[in-house]
């Protein structure tokens, strides 16, 4: 059954999730407060790179199924449920800033009418108790008489695969204490035929964090066994294979490499450990998660001024700068803290990456750095060449090509993305992450 929703705040997750609904048959309107966003998306442009995100948007407008605006009073109006889908950026102590979970929850309040009964859906990874928050703020701004519930409904979607994760999810978390508002969202996403797990509403607020913070700790766990595997000779691939084949492990998130970034994982994990602390339960084992995390990167730049020796003056290629292959986002990426590291120690680096270029550029991550036009471009002249994210397309350059573009042939593998014997025979001097 079609069902008439708002989302407000359209970025990676609420236009993912909006096209998506708007895909199995909802009538979607999207809400956004950045005008140009909106004004972008109305002429049909996607201001994010998200595979297969256009063709959705594009094909969900046509069909009048997805529409825009910059008014809240406009989407809350004839919506039966509102998802909130805004930031929550981290603040300096590592604590979520909800300000504006909590002015969109003012907004909407503003806007609800006596006697509509409204599903008000927080999206956004939040720390555990936000929906009593929300629940407190829309009561106390709200006409009498109006009815609404408030649930938690997380969204666990990747970047880069967004659009398949949230049509095929793993699971999906409905947290809620009202009987009403459990079944309409139960409504929504039954088209997308996939389990539900339904919880109150705290549960599905713990249930994001621990899951982000899990996630993040089979890499740093992996990372500190490739510690291991170079201090003995091991390989952390072959490790990383032979506990990921038993099934209560999984081989998923045991990719050995310079750290995780990207918009999530550092801060939801630096969120749970301030939720946690505020709570009174310190969660020293996601500290330690952290602290391998930076070392990762610290590591590599030591390995890299090992060969080097100095790295003041020396032409170093830097292939990737997004927090993984497959989207446009440079947020939190690692690849940017090497590139940046690079600079401050004062050599001369040449970035490329297929995706990333414009908005690192845009938002001033790399300033000092040469701009190359291709993978082989970056590689002229270098007396290194440091791969940061692991994009297919790298993986299939002509290496013969590359050594002979080089000045000294010296590869700095951060993802473990060649294959050293390949590599090696090729007359590279190859270093890796976890393997010998
Ligand atoms: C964000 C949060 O970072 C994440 O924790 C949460 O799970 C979902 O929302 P993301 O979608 O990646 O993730 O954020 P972003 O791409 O920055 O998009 C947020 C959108 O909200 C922006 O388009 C922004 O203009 C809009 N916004 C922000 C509003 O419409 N109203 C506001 O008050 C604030
Ligand atoms: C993550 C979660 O996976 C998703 O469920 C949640 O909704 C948002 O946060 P995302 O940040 O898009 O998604 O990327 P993800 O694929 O999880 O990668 C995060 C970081 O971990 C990247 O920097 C990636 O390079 C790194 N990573 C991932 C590793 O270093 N090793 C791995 O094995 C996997």
């Amino acid at each position: 059954m079609s069902m008439k929703l708002c989302i407000i705040g359209s970025g990676y997750v609420g236009l993912v999730s909006g096209a998506c609904f708007a895909d199995v048959g909802h009538q979607v309107i999207c809400v956004d407060n950045n005008q140009r966003k909106v004004e972008m998306l109305l002429r049909g442009e996607i201001p994010i790179y998200e595979p297969g995100l256009e063709e959705l948007v594009l094909k969900n407008v046509a069909a009048k199924r997805l529409r825009f605006t910059t008014s809240t009073e406009e989407g809350v109006d004839g919506a039966d449920v509102v998802f909130i889908a805004v930031p929550t950026p981290p603040q300096p102590d590592g604590s979520v800033d909800l300000s504006y979970i909590e002015q969109v929850a003012r907004e909407i309040a503003a806007v609800l009418k006596k006697d509509q009964y409204r599903v008000i859906v927080d999206k956004s990874t939040v720390p555990v108790k936000t929906g009593e928050k929300v629940a407190d703020t829309i009561r106390r701004y709200s006409k009498p008489g109006v009815v609404f519930d408030v649930v938690s409904n997380p969204e666990f979607l990747r970047e880069g695969c967004a659009v398949p994760d949230l049509m095929k999810p793993d699971r999906i978390v409905i947290g809620g204490n009202s009987e009403r508002a459990v079944a309409m969202m139960q409504k929504i996403y039954e088209p997308f035929m996939a389990p539900v797990l339904v919880t109150d509403v705290n549960s599905a607020e713990l249930i994001k964090h621990a899951a982000n913070s899990f996630l993040a700790l089979k890499i740093s766990y992996i990372n500190a066994v490739a510690r291991i595997c170079e201090a003995s000779g091991a390989d952390v691939e072959k490790v990383a294979d032979g506990i990921g084949m038993d099934r209560r492990i999984g081989r998923n998130f045991l990719n050995a490499g310079i750290g995780y970034g990207g918009s999530c994982f550092p801060k939801d994990i630096a969120a749970f450990i301030a939720i946690s602390d505020h709570l009174g339960e310190p969660f020293h084992l996601l500290k330690e998660v952290q602290r391998i995390n930076a070392q990762q990167r610290e590591r590599f730049i030591d390995r890299l001024r090992d060969k080097l020796w100095v790295l003041r003056d020396k032409r170093v290629a830097v292939w990737g700068l997004t927090f993984k292959p497959d989207t446009d986002d440079v947020r939190s990426s690692v690849a940017i803290d090497v590139v940046r590291d690079l600079i401050a120690e004062k050599a001369l680096v040449t970035v490329f990456d297929p995706k990333g270029m414009e908005k690192a550029v845009e938002f001033k991550l790399i300033e000092g750095a040469h701009l190359a036009t291709s993978a082989l471009d970056a590689v002229k002249d270098a007396d290194a060449l440091v791969i940061a994210t692991e994009w297919k397309e790298f993986s299939a350059v002509d290496f013969s090509r590359v050594k002979e573009l080089m000045h000294t042939p010296l590869i700095f593998d951060g993802r473990n993305l060649l294959e050293p014997a390949m590599v090696r025979a090729l007359g590279f001097d190859y270093t890796s992450i976890g393997r010998a």
